[in-house]
């Protein structure tokens, strides 16, 4: 427990111009998440936070959109112009006027921040009696971060923005890490004193540093130990490299776990998946969103697990099957070539080998449900056209296009009948080589 209250400011409101895209920077996604999601799970994981004011601005409307689908406890406040860090926090001061707790402000493209460290942060914080705390890291190559700036007695007394620095500042490897803890009452001043004569004629948020060490107030710095947690995506490559950060994290995870993972270089599995141990997962495996996999399972090689899938234990999902919001009870095959959506599998049920779960119809927009009771098994390229119930111990025959209900235990087949023609290839082969003489 903490002697205060905590809430945070989460800086979203910027263009990401080196994303070269019309979708706003923190909208981007890893395994289908949006980076502003991964900020703000972060900071709701850490249990000390209730209430998030988050300042948009570029696509503001979207951004919004996803907050308020995804977060209840957190509100988005308009920057327009983005006169820079300083300003974006400022914006919600209106909203916290009297608020003796503490402010963690946080940018909303450092999307591999963990809970553990911001409570680290919080904690460190408060047990240093701190005004202010900022979060710092040594960083071999420091290019473009903000420099920590030390006195001679190494006192915390500024952060220079790389475009300010001096020659011998632009040497010093301690960066900002952009994540800072305010104790509001004591510190929250300094956002009437802010200015903009600076190289990038910004309102910088890291000049409350300066403002709060000329008050003589507490200025703390917290070096993180984990570089990789404050990367901060700018372009597409960061996201690239980030989202290989978090997968690899995830994989080890899992192999901790006991799963077996044979090609961790080619697999991707999101890390709100869980997997019980002794599934094996094949090369080329791709899983995005939240899913369960239970244990003694075999997923791959070349899979797609989408979203939402819930599969029970002993379970083969194969090559080239897509699997998404579906439940899949134990000892379930769906082993090559299928797509299974929006359906409910009981156990044993065995899958043919290209079976489609056709859950969609373009026309209405609407997604149905294909329900496949225990022990019932379809017959390669059949076609299950939802909404459907294929009851029990049922048989599709291969090639069937079902869209009634199967009872239990029947056989179900749509199939035009087999003709043979005797010796027709030979007659063919007769008549045109009659023809070339
Ligand atoms: C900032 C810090 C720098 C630090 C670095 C860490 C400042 C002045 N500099 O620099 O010291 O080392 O982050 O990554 O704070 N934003 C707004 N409104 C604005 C401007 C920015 O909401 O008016 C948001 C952006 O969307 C972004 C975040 O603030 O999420 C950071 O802005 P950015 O311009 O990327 O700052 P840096 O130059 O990286
Ligand atoms: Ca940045």
């Amino acid at each position: 427990m903490l002697n205060k209250k905590v809430k945070s400011i989460i800086l979203a409101a910027g263009k990401g111009t080196r994303m070269k895209s019309e979708l706003p920077k923190v909208l981007h996604t890893m395994f289908n998440k949006p980076l502003l999601g991964y900020v703000l799970d972060a900071v709701n994981k850490t249990g000390y936070i209730n209430e998030h004011f988050v300042i948009v601005g570029h696509e503001a409307e979207k951004v919004e959109k996803y907050v308020k689908e995804n977060y209840e406890n957190a509100k988005c406040i308009l920057q327009s112009p983005q006169l820079g860090t300083g300003d974006a926090v400022n914006k919600a001061t209106p909203y916290l006027k009297d608020f003796d707790g503490y402010v963690i402000v946080i940018y909303g493209d450092t999307p591999l921040i963990t809970a553990e460290t911001i409570t680290n942060f919080i904690e460190f914080h408060e047990n240093n009696h701190a005004d202010l705390t900022v979060m710092s890291a040594i960083f071999e190559n420091p290019k473009n971060y903000g420099r920590i700036i030390r006195d001679k007695n190494n006192k915390f007394i500024a952060i220079i923005e790389e475009k300010d620095v001096t020659p011998e500042q632009k040497a010093v490897k301690e960066i900002n890490a952009g994540i800072y803890c305010i104790n509001w009452k004591t510190v929250s001043d300094a956002f009437n004193h802010l200015h903009n004569n600076n190289a990038q004629g910004e309102y910088y948020l890291t000049d409350i540093v300066k403002w709060a060490v000329e008050k003589n107030l507490n200025v703390q710095s917290y070096i993180l130990k984990n570089n990789d947690e404050i990367f901060g995506i700018n372009s597409k490559i960061h996201l690239a490299q980030a989202t290989k950060i978090l997968n690899k994290k995830s994989i080890e995870k899992f192999m901790e776990e006991g799963v077996q993972i044979i090609d961790p270089d080619s697999t991707y599995i999101s890390p709100e998946t869980t997997i019980g141990p002794d599934t094996i997962i094949l090369p080329n495996v791709y899983i995005t969103g939240k899913n369960t996999i239970g244990k003694n399972c075999k997923i791959g090689p070349f899979s797609h697990v989408r979203d939402g899938a819930i599969i029970g234990n002993n379970v083969r999902i194969g090559n080239f099957v897509e699997i998404k919001k579906s439940i899949i009870k134990d000892n379930t095959n769906v082993s090559h070539l299928s797509y299974i959506g929006d359906s409910e599998l009981g156990s044993h049920v065995n899958i043919g080998a290209g079976t489609i779960t056709a859950n969609y119809n373009p026309i209405s927009k609407i997604k149905s449900k294909t329900i496949i009771k225990d022990g019932a098994n379809t017959g390669s390229n059949s076609v299950i056209v939802a909404p459907v119930t294929i009851n029990e111990m049922a048989s599709i025959a291969a090639g069937s296009i079902i869209t009634k209900d199967v009872e239990a235990y029947s056989l179900a087949i749509t199939r035009s009948p087999l003709k043979i023609f005797s010796n027709w290839v030979k007659k063919k082969i007769e008549q045109l080589s009659g023809g070339n003489k």
